[in-house]
């Protein structure tokens, strides 16, 4: 009974989840705001691959700015392990802000010290300052207090505007609170509020796509998933880990041994929610332009040396009668190896009717690096509702945690 009260409280306390969020700070005028935005993109020699991260942060700053603050961004950018990477640094970030902004963005090749500190003081009402990369220093990974304590320094007050590293237990994301008031950005706000409503209150059918490599980092979502929804559907090499639990041959294709034992578990348990693909194109060789053949899931045992590449077209069909039934509808993952053509077919076609249908009847939510990039690729004229910018942390709070970066910032 106590197990039950405690579960039921701990779902109220989670779904209700009310964040301070800047709009109801009173005064920011001359006050210096440290903003943590996530500005992990991917750059090559320099040039910024995918800007969307970048764009979600300007409602925040420009609101700050407007408000007459002093604005200091401070982010992550990969996993130098606590060193300094040349290809790492946050300098170009600082020059494409300067050209989508109308307010110059000085940069500072530290993000604590003495220099900091002067250029932070230096700062007037509505400029901004961005620090380098957090993860140059070994403190920030160690979610380290004195490390935290100097970010903290350089401000009056901390703003969470990093949604996607809000699973990560890092000074800049959790320490920092101990030191300064916390608020949420607005787009932290909106990522919280969208992913929420796939949790609880939801319309149903709801269905849930799940794809891409690891299960290990997709498992835990499964299991959450499984508790909620109507129907997850399993796409990728994620599949293939239900396959060999239920003793198919899947050639050379990529499992995870640890996760068999599992995946019969909840093949078991789930009461015919977890939905399969039903055929599959393989291939010898997954290589741009390979050969392949679509099967039946039956056929697979009169195969020999292939590898398991994209679902195939009956499974295109199938998967979208669930989609296009749904209310509710959260996409992450690919379908099968959609980098290489001819193995992108099945993750375009359900991107496609994802997007249609969770732009129409479902209120749909899609999320994670790979699957946006195939959004964005598609150049579809209708995107769903809301596209989280988030992928581990998606995960996670799809998981049903409070994230440790979400939790500082609640009333
Ligand atoms: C992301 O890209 O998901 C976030 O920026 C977190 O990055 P990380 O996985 O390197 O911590």
């Amino acid at each position: 009974m106590i197990l039950v009260l405690i579960r039921v409280y701990k779902l109220v306390f989670q779904y209700s989840m009310k964040l301070k969020t800047i709009d109801t700070l009173k005064n920011l005028k001359n006050k210096t705001v440290l903003v943590r935005v996530d500005y992990n993109v991917a750059l090559k020699h320099g040039k910024i691959l995918e800007t969307e991260r970048i764009e979600r942060s300007f409602e925040t700053i420009n609101y700050l700015v407007k408000k007459k603050a002093k604005v200091i961004l401070m982010s992550h950018l990969g996993s130098p392990e606590g060193k300094y990477v040349k290809d790492l640094s946050l300098k170009p970030i600082a020059y494409f802000l300067d050209s989508r902004g109308k307010k110059k963005v000085a940069f500072v090749n530290e993000c604590t010290g003495e220099h900091v500190k002067s250029q932070a003081k230096k700062l007037k009402p509505a400029q901004i300052l961005l620090l380098e990369n957090l993860r140059f220093n070994p403190g920030e990974e160690k979610n380290d207090l004195k490390f935290s304590r100097e970010l903290a320094s350089l401000a009056d007050i901390y703003v969470n505007e990093a949604f996607s590293v809000c699973h990560r237990a890092h000074a800049s994301v959790s320490a920092i609170t101990k030191y300064l008031p916390a608020y949420a950005g607005f787009n932290l706000a909106n990522e919280v509020e969208n992913l929420s409503k796939l949790l609880g209150g939801f319309k149903r059918p709801a269905v849930a796509i799940i794809g891409g490599v690891k299960i290990s980092t997709k498992i835990k979502v499964i299991q959450n998933l499984l508790k909620r929804y109507d129907q997850v559907l399993i796409g990728g090499a994620l599949a293939n880990n239900f396959f060999k639990a239920q003793n198919r041959n899947i050639g050379n294709s990529v499992f995870e041994k640890d996760y068999v034992a599992l995946a019969k578990n909840l093949l078991k348990n789930a009461k015919g929610k977890i939905i399969l693909p039903i055929d599959l194109r393989i291939t010898k060789k997954i290589k741009p332009g390979a050969k392949f053949v679509s099967v039946k899931l039956d056929e697979l045992k009169n195969h020999q040396n292939f590898q398991i590449a994209d679902i195939g077209p009956k499974t295109e069909n199938y998967f979208e009668s669930f989609i296009h039934r749904s209310k509710t509808l959260v996409w992450n993952g690919p379908m099968g190896v959609f980098e290489i053509e001819p193995f992108n077919h099945g993750s375009n076609y359900i991107c496609q009717k994802v997007a249609s249908h969770a732009k129409g009847p479902a209120f749909g939510v899609v999320g994670g690096g790979e699957t946006i990039a195939l959004l964005d690729r598609m150049h579809l004229k209708a995107w769903p509702d809301f596209v989280s910018t988030a992928g581990g942390a998606m995960l996670e709070f799809l998981e049903g945690k409070v994230l440790p970066g979400i939790r500082p910032l609640m009333k």
